[in-house]
């Protein structure tokens, strides 16, 4: 059996720093130990051994005081055991392919609705904050999905709160967020938001059921009616859960694939050559489905996955005793040349037909892999079809404020606003 050596302790690393530590880590193989300020952490970047710590030996490696449980309570996120089986059991069917389509009228009016502002943006030739847009149409299709209703400005700015929390957030698991003012302020905001549309839902089939399928809070309305355990607190977990969850990394992700677009001409323009030559409209979505994955191949939103070893345990040979910190990186596993050759290079064509791209189930993981990867995978790829199937075709966002690299925090973010001006696909 052999060991990682753990090397001594290094000066503890501002946080843009964490994802160098690791990246360097990572030269020395699948599976390394490395010092991050005081504290060891086991590093995983190979596809098996990822496989075998979140698909293979979920009850070994689990998680354990998730950096953000202050905002996300005990929602499905940050649940564990036989509370977690329960609340994923309940929202799954909501989210498989065929569960999606039931939001799809949502995604399409939360999609029209961005089309519409860029469309009035272009006319007037007035600059478009894309940030703040794919904030909002990410923000008002989970919004519509929970309640049945559009996003209003007022609730937009009150949920700018989870943003502030977030933001907060350490890079690291184990740590505490950070506990300033405005953080307590936050996470009072978003709890009467919670609160006050639980009572408006809870009022509203007082007066007379809903019609069709319930909405997710109806959902989970309904079944606290039977189920003693979803209590208020739960029920306003779950929700801000679903709201953070589903908001920032979609949101993230379309940012990052119009500053790839802009980075990149070359890429855009044969994006529009294939698009526009395409026979049909699968095949024009197989297009904007391979610029989505390239986008989350370079900048998957979630670019760390940590977990805590329960018990003692021996991964690739080596030992991992009880307690350790293992973090998996989707953001390192997707650079690893053996697996993506050129793994820098902005190039969709790997996720076409024809195209370059390992086999290995855990070589590309933006989703994360095992039962608890991401619950709203089909509906995240949903959203982000819809609404690039309006925009691009439309618009090529030329960006007056390209941000410079990445912040690596609890998401993987551009390290600026992303704005830019509205021209037409082709000269
Ligand atoms: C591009 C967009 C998205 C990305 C890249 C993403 C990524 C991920 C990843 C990597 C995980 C697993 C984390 C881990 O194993 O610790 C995860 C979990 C989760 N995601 Fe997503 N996600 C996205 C969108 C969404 C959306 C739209 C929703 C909700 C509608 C959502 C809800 C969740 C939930 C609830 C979990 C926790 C699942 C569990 O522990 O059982 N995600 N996501």
């Amino acid at each position: 059996m052999t060991t990682l050596a753990v090397p001594g302790p290094t000066p503890p690393p501002a946080a843009p720093g964490v994802v160098d530590l690791l990246r360097e880590a990572a030269q020395a193989g699948p599976l390394t130990a490395l010092r991050i300020g005081d504290r060891p952490f086991v590093l995983a970047t190979g596809p098996d051994q990822t496989q075998e710590i979140l698909a293979r030996r979920p009850e070994v490696y689990v998680k354990h005081g998730h950096r953000a449980r202050a905002l996300l309570g005990d929602g499905l996120i940050s649940a564990s055991g036989d509370a977690w089986k329960r609340q994923r059991k309940l929202l799954q069917a909501r989210f498989t392919v065929a569960g999606t389509r039931r939001w799809a009228h949502h995604i399409t009016a939360a999609a029209e609705r961005i089309a519409a502002r860029w469309e009035t943006a272009s006319l007037a030739g007035a600059p478009v904050d894309i940030g703040r847009d794919m904030r909002f149409f990410a923000l008002d299709t989970i919004w519509r999905t929970l309640t049945g209703t559009a996003l209003d400005e007022a609730t937009e700015r009150e949920l700018s709160a989870v943003d502030t929390v977030v933001a907060s957030l350490p890079t690291l698991a184990g740590a505490r967020p950070d506990p300033g003012l405005a953080v307590d302020e936050a996470l009072r905001q978003i709890d009467t938001t919670a609160h006050r549309v639980i009572g408006l839902a809870r009022a509203r089939r007082a007066d007379a059921r809903p019609d069709g399928p319930p909405h997710l809070l109806d959902l989970l309305l309904d079944t606290a009616e039977t189920e003693p355990a979803y209590t208020d607190r739960l029920i306003r977990d779950e929700l801000v859960t679903l709201l953070v969850a589903g908001h920032e990394t979609t949101a993230q992700t379309l940012c990052w694939l119009f500053v790839l677009l802009d980075r990149h001409p070359d890429v855009h323009d044969r994006f529009l050559t294939a698009y526009e030559a395409a026979d049909g409209p699968a095949a024009r979505d197989a297009l904007v489905g391979a610029l989505v994955q390239e986008t989350l191949r370079l900048y998957p939103a979630v670019w760390l996955v940590p977990r805590h070893a329960a018990r003692d345990d021996v991964l690739d040979g080596v030992p991992i005793a009880a307690g350790t910190s293992v973090l998996v990186c989707p953001y390192l596993t997707h650079r690893v040349p053996e697996l993506w050759p050129d793994p820098e290079r902005f190039d969709p064509g790997r996720f076409l037909p024809g195209g370059h791209r390992p086999h290995h189930p855990a070589a590309f993981q933006p989703f994360g892999v095992g039962a608890r990867a991401c619950l709203g995978q089909y509906f995240a790829l949903q959203e982000t079809l819809t609404l690039l199937r309006l925009l691009l075709p439309a618009y090529r966002p030329s960006l007056t404020t390209p941000p410079r690299g990445a912040v690596f925090g609890a998401n993987l973010r551009p390290d600026g606003p992303v704005r830019g001006i509205l021209t037409a696909p082709r000269p």
